[in-house]
């Protein structure tokens, strides 16, 4: 079975837009769990543009099964350490990016990144490199000692949203997701994806996690309209 964690960032981003407590994206995690999701993932930017320390302090005193998403340094290294979450996945940051547009350099910041999982794989908790889907990058992986790789989709999700062939990216993750299975690396996917991009990726057999965030969390607001109006005419009924 493959396993669905749901980035719940973009909740955050919601809350702070009024600066106020709603949404709640320790109440939107819990429901997510409750509706079938495996895991949570948040992405704490060194910005804190939308995830807050103070929420990743409040999941990891939950039993929810918390991916934590953080830039290669020292400083989010301890931060991890200190919040004990069952996962984390490494990412390239840019403060000047909206979304986390490429997988690591794990050729030049190899030294740090393995640093990094090092240590987090000595305090068990699973280690995922989020990558371009690329040989090197696995082989790379595997000398980092990371239990996981991250594929990222961006490109893919784009070529099939804009309605374009997609089958040499496609072949291109698959050929790599079996490369990782066959060194032990557990292969994950994220990144733009929506409905039809899980369903054409989830053919790939060795891809055992996708995390979607965006998508999700957008098409909860529109779908999740009807049971909001109905409460709000309710209430102005009474
Ligand atoms: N995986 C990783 C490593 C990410 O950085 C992101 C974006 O925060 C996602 C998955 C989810 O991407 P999206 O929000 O486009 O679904």
């Amino acid at each position: 079975m493959k396993r669905l964690g749901v980035n719940i960032d973009h909740v955050a981003t919601l809350r702070n837009a009024r600066g106020g407590l709603h949404p709640n994206p320790l109440i939107v995690a819990k429901e997510a769990i409750s509706f079938g999701a495996d895991s949570i993932t948040i992405h704490l930017r060194e910005d804190r543009r939308h995830i807050k320390d103070i929420d990743l302090k409040k999941l990891s005193n939950t039993k929810i099964p918390l991916n934590l998403e953080i830039a290669c340094n020292y400083k989010m290294l301890k931060i991890a350490l200190k919040n004990n979450p069952k996962f984390v996945c490494l990412v390239p940051e840019k403060r000047k990016e909206i979304t986390t547009e490429g997988g690591l350099n794990l050729i030049k910041y190899y030294k740090k990144i393995k640093f990094i999982v090092d240590r987090l794989n000595k305090k068990k908790i699973r280690t995922s490199l989020f990558i371009n889907p690329s040989f090197k990058d696995i082989l790379y992986s595997k000398r980092i000692n990371a239990n996981c790789v991250e594929i990222h989709t961006g490109r893919i999700s784009n070529l099939i949203k804009n309605k374009k062939n997609y089958l040499n990216e496609f072949k291109k993750i698959k050929k790599c997701a079996k490369y990782a299975n066959s060194l032990g690396i557990e292969v994950h996917a994220g990144h733009g994806m929506d409905y039809k991009t899980t369903q054409i990726l989830s053919k790939i057999k060795e891809i055992k996690e996708f995390n979607i965030g965006h998508f999700i969390i957008g098409e909860a607001i529109s779908i999740g309209l009807k049971n909001v109006i109905k409460r709000v005419k309710n209430s102005i009924k009474k």
